[in-house]
């Protein structure tokens, strides 16, 4: 019998992996990210931190950065001290059929598992709770305000990442630039908008509505408060034509704008978008109208960024939509979280709201500011107390889901276009055409009230009731007020 000295497979291996310090090294980190992985995935079965955003950043983005690291040294060590590894090849030059197989079969063990590590990285970093909680200092505001609007179970990445290997690269190669702007401490305060990148509707939007789909005519309830002692309120309702394109295939109302066989391209000339003084309709025959403000030439200016409308051009907000203080409180006194019965509660809790707080201080600031106001009302009752401190905890939620002064977002940091403000950008009545066309719209006066035109008013929407106390039309509708 002859005894065999040369290593079995593990150990020629073992030898192989040792034979140069780099080669060592990689082994060695692969081995490491595995078993802090295996670790890792036992700790998560335990909850705790073990779930959260950090764990998973480092199952997602170090890890697998250090095992390719760990694969790429291995061959590199192998290539760079090939003396050696020849002088041990040549040791073990009895079986190289195992060995090669040997080889194979780790690598393919290799690729599984940089495979697996790599699509739950992938997986991870798409999921709502790395994009709202990961880099959290710098999304919080949107991931607060997300969860409260209609997309709440729509992940970040439909609306912000096109679909397909390309938008996916570009995400990753815009996401690093932003996690060293964070890492840096050197991002925009508060990050501006419009997002001038921001993935064409027609990939995101359209990709769950479907942008001609009829939605005609709807009705909108809005109750307001006043800031008198008796809270007084008065509700405006409308009939909003938000329209669409009929089963005729004529596009009518608010969405003629999303109607595929009318495109309305403009431009503008401020960073936000506020300032449009050229617009132009094209007709899938390939006729358009221009309309300008007064002076401005037909042709647009060389090198003009013009930009073709869509969702977003409205719906800037509908995924984060932010507050003001007197529209939030109608919400919360409508809604029966702030008792109306407080005298001039509105007023109070204005003034509150519209303090120079701090995020730490304004929940204490606020209650303070609110006790004051009703101290000067004489001794309180226990309810009323009680009342009072309901009002006190809205009030300053209201605030703290709004303002993020260390990030210099405020009220009004993202205004809603789909209201006035954003309409009247074009609907100004001064877009005309050179054939004198006017793109409909009460002019603005100097003062910036609009000033009442019945006519245009109602090409958007009818107005039932406007600061009425006790509209019967609410009644005719069987609305509860
Ligand atoms: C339904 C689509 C949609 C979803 C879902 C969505 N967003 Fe957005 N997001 C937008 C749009 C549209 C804008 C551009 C706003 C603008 O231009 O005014 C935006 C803007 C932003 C901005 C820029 C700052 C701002 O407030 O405008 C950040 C940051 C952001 N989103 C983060 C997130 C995060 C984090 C999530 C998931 C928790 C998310 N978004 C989910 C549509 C969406
Ligand atoms: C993954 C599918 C999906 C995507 C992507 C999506 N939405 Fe929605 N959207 C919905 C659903 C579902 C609702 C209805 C939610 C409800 O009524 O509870 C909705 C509701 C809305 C509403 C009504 C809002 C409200 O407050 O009632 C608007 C406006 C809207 N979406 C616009 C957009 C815009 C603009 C985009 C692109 C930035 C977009 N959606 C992307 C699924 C989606
Ligand atoms: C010209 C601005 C504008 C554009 C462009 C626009 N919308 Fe709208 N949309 C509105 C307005 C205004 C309403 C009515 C708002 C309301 O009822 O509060 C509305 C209503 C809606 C509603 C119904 C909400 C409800 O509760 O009835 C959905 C959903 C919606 N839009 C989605 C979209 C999508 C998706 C696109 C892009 C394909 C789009 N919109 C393009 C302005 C616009
Ligand atoms: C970027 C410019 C622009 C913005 C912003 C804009 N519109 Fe328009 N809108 C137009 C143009 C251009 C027309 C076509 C006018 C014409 O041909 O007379 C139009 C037409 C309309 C029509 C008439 C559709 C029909 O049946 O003929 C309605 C209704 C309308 N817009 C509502 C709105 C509302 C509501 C908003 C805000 C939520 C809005 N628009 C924002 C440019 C704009
Ligand atoms: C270009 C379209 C357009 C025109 C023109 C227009 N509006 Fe509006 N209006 C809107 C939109 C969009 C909203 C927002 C609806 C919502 O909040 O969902 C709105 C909201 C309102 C509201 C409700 C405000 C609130 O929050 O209670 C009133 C009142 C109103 N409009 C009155 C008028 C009057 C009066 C005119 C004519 C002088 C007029 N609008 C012209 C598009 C228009």
């Amino acid at each position: 019998m002859t005894t065999n000295t040369a290593p079995g497979t593990l150990g020629r291996i073992h030898r192989l992996l040792r034979s140069n310090w780099l080669t060592s090294f990689g082994a060695a980190l692969m081995t490491f990210t595995l078993l802090a992985l295996l670790t890792i995935a036992v700790l998560h079965t335990t909850g705790g931190p073990w779930t959260g955003p950090y764990a998973g950043l480092i199952v997602a983005l170090v890890l697998p950065i250090l095992f390719a690291l760990g694969l790429v040294c291995v061959p590199a060590g192998l290539f760079l001290y090939r003396k050696q590894l020849n002088e041990r090849l040549a040791a073990m030059a009895d079986r190289p059929v195992y060995l090669a197989r040997a080889v194979v079969v780790i690598t393919a063990i290799n690729f599984a598992a940089i495979a697996t590590l790599g699509y739950a990285g992938v997986s991870y970093m798409g999921s709502t709770m790395f994009c709202g909680t990961a880099c959290h200092s710098v999304m919080e505001p949107e991931y607060v305000a997300f969860q409260r609007s209609a997309h709440q179970r729509v992940d970040c990445v439909r609306c912000h990442v096109a679909p397909g290997a390309q938008g996916f690269i570009e995400s990753k190669l815009n996401g690093t630039k932003q996690l060293l702007g964070v890492l840096t401490d050197n991002y925009h305060r508060p990050i501006p908008t419009p997002v001038h990148n921001l993935v064409p509707a027609r990939d995101t939007c359209e990709q769950c509505h479907w942008p001609e789909k009829f939605l005609g005519t709807k009705i909108k309830v809005k109750p307001h408060y006043r800031e008198d002692d008796a809270v007084s309120s008065y509700v405006n309702v409308l009939l909003m034509y938000t329209g669409g394109t009929r089963p005729d295939g004529e596009s009518v109302g608010i969405h003629w704008h999303v109607h595929p066989k009318a495109t309305v391209e403009y431009f503008a000339t401020d960073e936000r978008r506020t300032e449009i003084p050229w617009l132009r309709v094209k007709k899938p025959d390939g006729s358009h109208e221009v309309f300008t403000t007064p002076g401005v030439a037909a042709e647009p200016p060389a090198g003009a960024a013009i930009r073709t409308m869509d969702c977003n051009d409205c719906h800037n907000r509908s995924a984060h939509a932010f507050d003001l203080p007197e529209q939030a409180l109608d919400d919360a006194l409508a809604a029966g979280l702030i008792p109306r019965d407080l005298p001039a509660v509105k007023r109070h809790a204005l003034e509150a709201l519209k303090g120079t707080w701090t995020r730490d201080n304004a929940r204490d600031q606020i209650r303070q500011h609110l006790q004051k106001a009703y101290a000067s009302r004489g001794q309180l009752d226990e309810t009323t107390r009680q009342k009072l401190e309901q009002a006190c905890e809205q009030v300053a939620a209201i605030w703290l889901r709004n303002n993020w002064p260390d990030r210099k977002l405020g009220w009004n940091s993202y205004p809603d276009l789909a209201g006035h403000f954003g309409c009247f950008r074009c609907h100004d009545g001064e877009h005309r055409s050179p054939a004198g066309r006017v793109v409909f719209g009460p002019p603005q006066s100097a003062d910036g009230t609009v000033p009442r035109d019945e006519a245009s008013c109602v090409r958007c929407h009818r107005v039932l009731s406007e600061n009425e106390n006790d509209p019967g039309v609410l009644e005719t509708f069987g609305i509860r007020r």
